[in-house]
């Protein structure tokens, strides 16, 4: 493992420990939460938007693992300023970029959590389907 991979592992560990953008948005346009049914794990993404429909800030809450809870945290300040068209075209691979580790299958999972949460609740904003609880399933 390099300096580049244990620099990425810091930055997760201090996300994980010092959550950016944690609480609930009062006012959020977007609301969801979903879970690794692996696991347990929960996260729930709130999107508030501005005139223009773009992202003006993103919080959220969630009860889980270092990587998942890292990733949430790297996502709401990854998310602000873009349009929901952007968000819902992200995949698994943008994830792993932001986050810079390699991650097993399992990991992946934990990973992705917070990502489908919001494109989820973006999709059920935009009407464009009917998801009670995202998992990562
Ligand atoms: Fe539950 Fe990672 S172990 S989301």
């Amino acid at each position: 493992m390099g300096l580049g991979s244990d620099m990425y592992r810091q930055q997760i560990l201090d996300h994980y420990k010092n959550p950016r953008n944690y609480g609930e948005l009062e006012d959020a346009d977007i609301e969801h939460v979903g879970e690794n049914p692996m696991c347990g794990d929960t996260i729930k993404m709130f999107i508030q938007l501005d005139d223009d429909d773009a992202i003006e800030h993103v919080s959220f809450v969630g009860d889980g693992c270092a990587i998942s809870q890292a990733s949430a945290s790297m996502l709401s300040g990854e998310l602000r300023g873009r349009s929901l068209d952007e968000v819902e075209a992200m995949d698994r691979d943008d994830i792993v970029d932001m986050l810079g580790v390699e991650l097993s299958p399992m990991r992946i999972k934990c990973a992705v959590l917070a990502e489908k949460v919001a494109q989820d609740g973006i999709a059920i904003h935009n009407g464009d389907v009917e998801v009670e609880e995202t998992t990562t399933e």
